[in-house]
């Protein structure tokens, strides 16, 4: 027993120490090896509030079947504050105040500045910013915050001015609109994100959502006077998903009215005009304040009264709130009543004046001197603090106590509860969660960690999540930093908006802390602080001011070194900047920064180096757009990678620029091969075919190309062919023009020579054949299968008698036995000057015995062999053949 209870000291030490606030942790570090008896006298040392001597529910109150507390979070640390003559707007979740003299209240003094400030404090009443009011257009009519704590103030022309929480004015000043600027706004109701306001001609405006703050106006309620009371349902819990707008007004009635309609609702149910509004946060509920002084509550369409009751005063209460969901708040004077679904309604007395602050489970109350949290007291601590209670979960706190004062009665208690011991674990557990003060918290885990001790089917990370969420709560809540979100509100809120709050607020230590300590990404804490740092540094140089930023951010791999210089570029340090995207190890992120920053050389370096080819072309299109072309030329000349994309790219679309980055270059051939090819592009295009004038521009284009060709020396050929290319083109322009036949263009001089002969233009033939030099024999080729095709069997026999064919008769009869004219190659067999060639001719033609005859001519007997072969069908030839070849041989052996 001894040692097992040792081991659970050394756990419950372990446990008290984890719940040091995060910030004071370096300072109290634990060191394992002590020896457990300095663990022991530790402990003991501790100034516990022991519970017989802390009556913790003495401090309840109870309503109806259930009881609530008040405990103080912080004495207002602010001074001066006199809530009566000022109006203030309290944020939710532990959020910020904003405070500023009613001019409507005030009777101004002599000692009161002139000058009429907007301040910003924590919950703690901590000063955070304050600014001078100066706004023309009225009367300041409402002020809220919303959801990411921008302040929204609205004036009577209908102008809302907004601030960050630093009191920045956030430009642009917001309008409501024309209508409102004529007839002034009146009120205004606000939740999360929008607001809704009414003119003085009764008339509804609403912005419903500040992210995109466009005012529209409501339809038109039909009242001539001014409502009671106004109270909105939030988009999100309507059945439109539009903002509904609840009135109070005279007849007994309430009035919805939505963008596209107006419906009166409580006609059965009201005797008389309401007085004051407040719909519960879920939007079911609403609790009113009747005509005759009673407290109603009914769901939000009018349609089933949970309470009615009497209160004490029939005039309106100054304020009215829900608490949590279980009770109402209303607020006279000096006087604060809760009022539950039964019994007697609980009485607070304030000597001066206080804010209701509703929270999700509960009512900050915010006074002159101090900020308290009246919510329902949980379940968990019920059990533990009421006063007699025998659950095990009291006599588990118990038995710590005789634990602590070395008394028997440990044991004892812990015998009585063994079987659920695991209940009782887990209410302590729980009731810490609930607890602001940091002892009775400490107490609490004490008694769980005990209690844990001794039963083994507890999930043991149970406490320790507890421990991680109440450093995490207890940080926050320290009054310099002045967050007192209760456990629910921080769940209900999560960590990562705790700490985007944290950030925004300037708060970045803590906010690194605890996103390191959740295991959170950091990176959206360095970012922001290195941001704000920048910002805020404006007079320390560069240099320096890199060394601290790149201490910081080396913390968090991964970081966007881009980001924050792109941030420093934004406020003027293009220096910092250009130092800092150095760091960068994306060149994706790099490049385009340096782009932004006007780093255009080491964007194309980077990018080039890095090869990625899309950021090369993101690099060379900024350039290009921004330089003169010859600089661009320049740059991109010394960068291969770069010069090559643009050259592909410029072949593609840009001809005329690449042209001019060629000669800028003297690549005076790339520029022809450029022209040459625009040259084809043209004929390509349908509308040049049919004889069309662009015939012109193309050829010359060809003839331009041949000029650069012919300035360098390499390119003679290139030259000689573009002469001729254009000769050709030229040519055969004036064919298509002279036949009225597009048949010419692009085809090729031998094509042209043919077509010319295949229509029976011979001078154009021969033209074309002299202009171009055509040989004598390809000459020949041409005209005679030119012939032979338009089966000008007579021209063709003329021609082969003009002079001694240069190519001898064997393209004849090939011409003549590919039209399948035998007769006609008869003609020409007989001509040709080999023997073998006849014979072959002949065999093509069938002719065995003139094909065996030439063939004995020849004395070949490998040929008498084949031509055998050819006439393999025909038995007498094959005899004839075979004769031959024997004689043949009978020759060759003698
Ligand atoms: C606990 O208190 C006793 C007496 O006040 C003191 O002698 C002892 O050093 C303290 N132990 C620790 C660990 O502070
Ligand atoms: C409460 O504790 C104080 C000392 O801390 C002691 O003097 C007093 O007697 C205790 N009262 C009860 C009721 O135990
Ligand atoms: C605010 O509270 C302080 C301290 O209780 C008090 O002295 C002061 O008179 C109060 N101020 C106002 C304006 O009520
Ligand atoms: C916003 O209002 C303030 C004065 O109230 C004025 O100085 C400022 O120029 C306005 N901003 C814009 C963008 O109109």
């Amino acid at each position: 027993m001894q040692t097992q209870t040792l081991l659970c000291f050394s756990k419950i030490l372990v446990v008290c120490v984890s719940l040091c606030t995060v910030t004071q942790l370096s300072s109290l570090h634990f060191h394992s090896h002590r020896r457990e008896v300095h663990v022991r006298s530790f402990i003991s040392n501790l100034s516990i509030p022991k519970m017989a001597n802390v009556s913790v529910a003495a401090e309840w109150q109870l309503l109806y079947n259930r009881y609530y507390r008040k405990p103080e979070l912080y004495p207002m640390k602010w001074k001066h504050v006199d809530l009566a003559r000022n109006k203030v707007a309290a944020a939710p979740f532990g959020g910020p105040l904003a405070v500023i003299r009613d001019d409507s209240k005030i009777v101004q003094l002599h000692a009161e500045s002139a000058l009429r400030k907007l301040r910003l404090f924590s919950s703690s009443g901590h000063l955070l910013a304050d600014t001078v009011w100066r706004h023309p257009g009225g009367r300041l009519v409402g002020m809220s915050w919303t959801d990411d704590q921008t302040l929204i103030c609205v004036v009577q022309d209908g102008t809302v001015y907004r601030y960050d929480i630093h009191a920045n004015l956030i430009e642009p000043n917001l309008s409501l609109g024309k209508e409102c600027f004529e007839h002034n706004v009146a009120d205004c109701a606000f939740w999360g994100n929008g607001l809704v306001c009414i003119t003085e001609a009764y008339q509804l405006f609403c912005i419903a959502d500040f992210k995109n703050p466009t005012a529209v106006k409501l339809a038109d309620p039909g009242i001539d006077d001014m409502p009671h009371c106004m109270a909105v349902i939030e988009p999100q819990y309507t059945v439109s998903g539009n903002v509904e707008v609840l009135l109070g007004v005279d007849d007994a009635v309430v009035l919805i009215v939505e963008e596209d309609g107006v419906q009166r609702i409580g006609e059965d149910l009201l005797r008389g005009p309401l007085q004051k509004m407040v719909v519960s946060r879920d939007g079911k509920w609403l609790a009113s304040f009747t005509h005759d002084g009673k407290l109603l509550v009914t769901t939000s369409d009018l349609t089933g009264v949970i309470i009615e009751r009497e209160c004490e005063s029939a005039l309106p209460p100054e304020q009215l709130a829900w608490c949590g969901m279980d009770a109402v708040l209303l607020y006279w004077d000096d006087m604060l009543l809760m009022m539950g679904p039964d019994g007697d309604p609980v009485h607070y007395l304030y000597d001066e004046p206080i804010i209701l602050i509703p929270e999700c489970d509960g009512v900050r109350i915010l006074s002159n001197t101090s900020m308290e949290f009246l919510q329902r007291v949980p379940d968990s601590t019920v059990s533990i603090f009421t006063i007699g209670s025998t659950s095990p979960a009291a006599l588990l706190y118990d038995a710590l106590d005789h634990f602590d004062r070395r008394s028997a009665k440990a044991d004892e208690n812990l015998r009585l509860i063994r079987s659920s011991l695991p209940e009782a674990v887990e209410a302590c557990v729980d009731a810490t969660g609930h607890e602001f003060d940091i002892s009775r918290q400490r107490t609490l885990l004490r008694a769980a960690s005990y209690g844990q001790a001794f039963c083994s089917n507890f999930q043991r990370d149970r406490i320790q999540e507890m421990c991680k969420i109440l450093r995490v709560l207890n940080a926050v809540r320290s009054p310099e930093i002045g967050i007192p979100l209760s456990i629910q509100q921080y769940k209900l809120l999560t960590p990562s908006v705790l700490i985007g709050r944290l950030i925004n607020a300037h708060q970045h230590l803590l906010a690194l802390r605890i996103s390191e300590y959740l295991g959170m990404n950091q990176e959206v804490v360095i970012m922001h602080w290195a941001c704000s740092k920048i910002t805020a540094s404006l007079t320390i140089p560069d240099a320096a001011l890199l060394e601290i930023l790149l201490d910081k951010l080396k913390l968090c791999k991964g970081i966007s070194y881009a980001a924050v210089a792109a941030h420093a570029d934004k406020n003027g340090r293009r220096k910092l900047a250009a130092l800092l995207v150095e760091h960068e190890p994306r060149s994706s992120k790099q490049v385009p920064l340096l782009l932004s920053i006007g780093e255009e050389d080491i964007a194309l370096m980077k990018a080039t180096e890095c090869g990625d080819t899309d950021l090369v072309y993101l690099v060379l299109f900024h350039i290009w757009q921004k330089r003169q072309p010859l600089e661009f030329f320049a740059t991109i000349q010394v960068r291969p990678l770069a010069r090559d994309l643009f050259v592909t790219y410029g072949r593609c679309y840009k001809h005329e620029f690449l042209k001019d980055y060629f000669l800028s270059t003297g690549q005076l051939q790339d520029v022809a091969f450029l022209l040459w090819k625009e040259s084809w592009e043209l004929g390509k295009n349908p509308m040049a075919s049919k004889g069309s004038p662009l015939h012109g521009p193309r050829i010359k284009l060809v003839e331009k190309a041949q000029s650069l060709f012919a300035e360098t020396k390499e390119h003679m050929f290139e030259s000689k062919a573009a002469e001729e290319h254009a000769k050709l083109l030229r040519i055969q322009h004036e064919l298509e023009v002279t036949t009225k036949q597009a048949i010419f263009v692009d085809s090729s001089l031998s094509d042209t020579i043919r077509t010319c002969i295949v229509l029976g233009n011979h001078r154009a033939a021969m033209r074309v054949k002299t202009e171009f030099k055509v040989s004598e024999k390809r000459w020949y080729w041409l005209k005679v299968f030119a012939l032979a095709t338009i089966k000008d069997w007579v021209a063709l026999e003329k021609f082969s008698k003009e002079k001694k064919p240069p190519i001898g008769y064997r393209p004849f009869v090939e011409a003549c036995i590919e039209a399948d004219e035998k007769g006609e190659a008869i003609k020409y067999i007989p001509k040709l000057a080999d023997p073998r060639e006849r014979a072959e001719s002949y065999a093509r033609i069938g002719m065995a015995k003139e094909a065996a005859d030439a063939a004995s001519q020849a004395k070949d007997g490998e040929l008498l062999g084949r031509l055998k072969l050819t006439f393999a069908q025909n038995a007498a030839a094959s005899t004839l053949f075979d004769t031959l070849r024997d004689r043949l041989s009978f020759q060759g052996a003698s």
